[in-house]
């Protein structure tokens, strides 16, 4: 189990997931070497629920600046599995080191999965 996967696990504990039951971490370590994480916060409205990736970048930005670039990143989910959504791939490719190179890790069955920000989501949105 990577650090990651293991810090993403720890701090899924810390979910706010009354509604679904989904309790998500995440943990990223940014170009600086720092490592921050995240989990999800839900909310009675549903849509303004944010997923666990979200927070931990979001919490990136807060702490180190706009020019924040996320090297790697791990999501844990307790008791399931999954990479992240396609709204928080996009928040990834914002930070993300060029070409799409930063690497995402989560479970499949049991194993940890890595792909690169590229490989999630080819032809990712950006303005010109
Ligand atoms: N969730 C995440 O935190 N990350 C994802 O990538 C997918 C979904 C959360 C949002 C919601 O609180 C719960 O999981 C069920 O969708």
């Amino acid at each position: 189990m990577s650090d990651l996967l293991s810090l993403a696990q720890a701090v899924a504990e810390a979910a706010y997931a009354p509604y679904s039951g989904f309790q998500v971490g995440c943990a990223l370590e940014t170009a600086s070497g720092q490592i921050h994480s995240g989990c999800n916060v839900e909310n009675a409205s549903l849509g303004l629920t944010i997923c666990a990736e979200r927070s931990a970048i979001f919490r990136a930005v807060a702490e180190e600046g706009p020019g924040m670039k996320v090297v790697r990143l791990a999501v844990a989910c307790l008791g399931n599995e999954f990479p992240p959504c396609g709204a928080c791939r996009q928040v990834i490719a914002e930070f993300s080191l060029s070409g799409g190179a930063t690497e995402v890790t989560f479970l499949r069955q049991g194993r940890p999965v890595t792909l690169t920000l590229a490989q999630l989501l080819p032809e990712a949105f950006s303005l010109p």
